[in-house]
């Protein structure tokens, strides 16, 4: 998750009852992190699940629960509450409650701060699989959604009352990622960017091989921004240990070839490209099928490398290429390196950093290369790059 990134935006967070309750808890501790300020407001039911006060010690605000409430002086909790609010989020949204949205109902002081509301709302429904399924559940939810109110999910899976289907709530992290994509500028709405990322394996034998250090955060925060930008986003990664960005559409590689083969199949669909990965410029000529063993006095062995294909190079060559951005850490001289890698790759947009020494870190400090010259952002959290870099694309897009 990103630093920062809700900085300034002030949410409502209701809750309604149902055992999802819990996931709150996690879902406004992450909200606080990134920035938000959390207004909880909590139905009769949810209080059943988890207690205000543990909803007021994690959203640092007291929490209200009902309509008569005396803290607001003018009595009008229902419009105070949400005077400022840049959002209301329901979590969890019990089928009861979704009914009451869509049909207007204000008789408690969370369905009346709905109604009155002058905000936009998100809905993440929670319940069991056959609630989800019921058509008046089924009509009630077509009904928000043609009323423009957002419904996140739900999720599938193993449910609280021991069935597997639809209707559970999304995690935490995946109802965060959702909120944050809400709030993101919508700038790369229909455009389909594939994004490589990590480093790649080359094998020696079926368990030795040649990789990097790259640990594909860079390339997963482009992903996750692209996506919160509005694009269809293809990510396609080397042997990486990270999470799939919510509402990204990811394929696993190991080897260089193997990644030029994933990116030729799909690359004639995209708008834009983002070569990010650390793709190794050689693989061994010959893969042992067997395991290498050593023996008393026996020759060390040798290896023998052929070049693997310039997947960046290559696309920035088809006929109908899409918008082309490379990526290099450089160990020194960045400034004439970034530019002739740049020139030799063909590619109009080549992000330079100095690395290796960025490799695995959260931050980073880079200098964007391009035909009109170079320009040097400030060292910044990878999340935060992520989302100038995709802002800067989008920019170079339209003109
Ligand atoms: N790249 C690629 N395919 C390769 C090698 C690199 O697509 N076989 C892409 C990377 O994803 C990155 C850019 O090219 O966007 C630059 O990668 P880098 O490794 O710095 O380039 P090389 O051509 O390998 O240059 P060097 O000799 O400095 O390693």
């Amino acid at each position: 998750m990103a630093i920062a990134e809700l900085t300034g935006k002030h949410l409502v967070l209701g809750m309604t009852g149902g055992v999802a309750c819990y996931k709150i808890a996690e879902l406004t501790r992450l909200l606080g992190k990134a920035g938000a300020t959390v207004q909880v407001v909590m139905t009769e039911a949810a209080t059943q699940f988890i207690t205000p006060v543990t909803m007021q010690a994690l959203s640092g605000r007291p929490v209200y629960t009902s309509q008569w409430d005396a803290r607001i002086d003018n009595n009008m909790a229902h419009i105070d509450l949400s005077r400022e609010a840049d959002a209301i989020v329901i979590a969890p949204a019990s089928t009861d409650f979704l009914a009451k949205l869509a049909h207007g109902m204000a008789d408690d002081l969370l369905s009346t701060l709905c109604v009155a509301r002058d905000c936009p709302l998100l809905v993440v429904p929670a319940m069991n699989r056959q609630m989800w399924l019921n058509p008046a559940t089924q009509r009630n939810v077509a009904q928000l959604r043609a009323d423009d109110i957002q419904v996140l999910g739900p999720d599938s899976g193993a449910q609280a009352c021991g069935e597997t289907g639809d209707g559970r709530m999304l995690e935490a992290s995946a109802t965060y990622e959702a909120i944050a994509s809400f709030f993101s500028a919508k700038v790369l709405t229909g455009q389909r960017v594939l994004i490589t990322a990590g480093p790649t394996f080359e094998p020696l034998d079926p368990v030795r091989g040649l990789t990097n250090r790259s640990s594909g955060k860079m390339g997963f925060a482009l992903a996750r921004a692209a996506q919160q930008a509005g694009a269809e986003v293809h990510l396609i990664a080397g042997p990486v240990a990270l999470a799939t960005p919510w509402g990204v559409n990811r394929e696993d590689v190991q080897t260089a070839q193997q990644m030029y083969e994933a990116v030729m199949r799909v690359v004639a669909q995209q708008h834009v490209f983002i070569g990010v990965a650390a793709v190794a410029d050689w693989r061994a000529d010959h893969v042992s099928a067997h395991k290498l063993k050593k023996a008393p006095g026996q020759a060390l062995p040798t290896f023998t490398f052929i070049e693997n294909p310039d997947i960046l190079a290559t696309v920035a060559q088809l006929p109908q290429a899409p918008y082309c951005v490379g990526f290099a850490a450089e160990s020194g001289d960045l400034a004439s390196n970034g530019e002739q890698k740049r020139l030799r790759k063909k590619v109009p947009l080549l992000i330079g950093n100095l690395g290796p020494q960025t490799f695995g870190q959260d931050d980073n400090e880079i200098v964007l290369f391009e035909a009109s010259g170079q320009t040097a952002l400030p060292r910044a959290d990878k999340h935060e790059l992520a989302r100038t870099l995709i802002a800067e694309i989008a920019r170079r897009l339209v003109h």
